[in-house]
């Protein structure tokens, strides 16, 4: 079968090799891979920054969706020819987070593969009304965002930072949770679709440095009940001038680097500070019975054949779009 996996070298991310087919083992499955997802980590990972080693010839991506080719004895979840998703943690099943385990891309072999053996517990069912393409955006980005708006409602406002894959999954899910939602960005075109989507107003956060008081003039003077907080280290301050008294951040990122930040100003909102980190198989199987029931559709900014998967990370790291960069098998 034809692989990429993580070169090493400047010139190109992945390079494509040959290896042969897994046989899946009891309890497993052997999925044949119809799409796969890139994610901001995904540019760390061939890049040799991320936070934990990558060996060489590891093969890369977390988020793919497929169809069940084989199954090893004792399967009771799928039979061969449904149609499965990626769980970004593939240990992390029910209930409380357990740690992050052993993950796709970094201590074990990710999905930008046309056959892949995973355990039967470690996937969910695609939502009948998705292609491949828009299923395989849904396992870190889609469930990410999930997890951060969860428990937003009417009434709430929310703000999402910018337009990559997390931020746009969140603006959907809040605005399906009946929020109001507001957003940053950096580019016109982009607060554009964003409003298009449903965002109420978007504020450009490098024309408009202090972006948290102009959010917070937005947000009825008062501010926003939840954040979305890609940025981290380099936004949470402006953050924090634009969450209502009592709100929440909901902590993904640290896309923005720097920010020398006086954590006193987390007591002086009385603000919830909390960390997300993906969700569960169960969080992934509640988000796409949402997502079943609303139609709801990924939004995808490019589709690239396996053949030029390194062009989908070059076009991914320039970070020109908006939506989920695919490779379609
Ligand atoms: N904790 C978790 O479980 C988890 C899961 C997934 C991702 N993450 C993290 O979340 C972050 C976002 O991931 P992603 O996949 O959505 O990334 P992405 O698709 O690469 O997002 C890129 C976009 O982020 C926006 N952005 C960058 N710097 C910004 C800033 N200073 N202020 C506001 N917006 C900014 C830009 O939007 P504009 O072009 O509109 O300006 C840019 O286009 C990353 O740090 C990633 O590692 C964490």
């Amino acid at each position: 079968m034809r692989t990429y996996q993580v070169s090493g070298g400047a010139d190109a991310p992945v390079v494509p090799v040959e290896r042969p087919v897994p046989v899946p083992a009891a309890g497993h499955l052997l999925v044949r891979v119809k799409a796969a997802a890139l994610n901001a980590r995904d540019r760390l990972i061939v890049s040799g920054t991320y936070t934990a080693p990558v060996p060489p010839g590891r093969v890369p991506l977390s988020d793919g969706a497929g169809v069940v080719a084989a199954v090893g004895d004792g399967v009771t979840r799928f039979r061969v020819g449904d149609r499965v998703l990626s769980g970004f943690h593939p240990d992390w099943i029910h209930g409380p987070f357990t740690g992050w385990g052993d993950l796709y891309g970094v201590q074990r072999d990710g999905w930008l593969t046309e056959y892949i053996a995973v355990h039967e517990r470690s996937v969910a069912a695609v939502p009948d009304h998705l292609s491949f393409e828009e299923a395989a955006t849904l396992p870190c980005a889609a469930l990410t965002a999930w997890s951060a708006v969860d428990g937003v409602g009417p009434g709430d406002t929310v703000l999402v930072q910018g337009s990559g894959g997390v931020s746009v999954f969140a603006l959907q899910f809040a605005r399906l949770a009946g929020a109001r939602v507001l957003a940053t960005s950096s580019s016109p075109e982009k607060a554009e679709r964003l409003r298009a989507l449903g965002a109420s107003e978007v504020v450009d956060y490098v024309r408009t440095p202090e972006w948290g008081a102009a959010v917070r003039e937005l947000a009825d003077g008062r501010g926003a009940d939840l954040i979305v907080e890609i940025g981290g280290a380099g936004t949470v301050s402006q953050s924090l001038d634009a969450l209502a008294d009592g709100g929440r951040i909901s902590l993904v990122g640290n896309l923005a680097s720097g920010g020398g930040l006086d954590l006193t100003r987390f007591f002086r909102r009385g603000a919830a500070l909390r960390t997300i980190t993906v969700g569960s198989r169960s969080d992934l199987e509640r988000m796409n019975q949402v997502i079943g029931r609303h139609r709801l559709r990924p939004v995808i900014d490019r589709v690239f054949p396996f053949a030029a998967a390194p062009d989908a990370f070059a076009y991914f790291e320039k970070g020109a779009g908006m939506g989920k960069v695919v490779i379609s098998l």
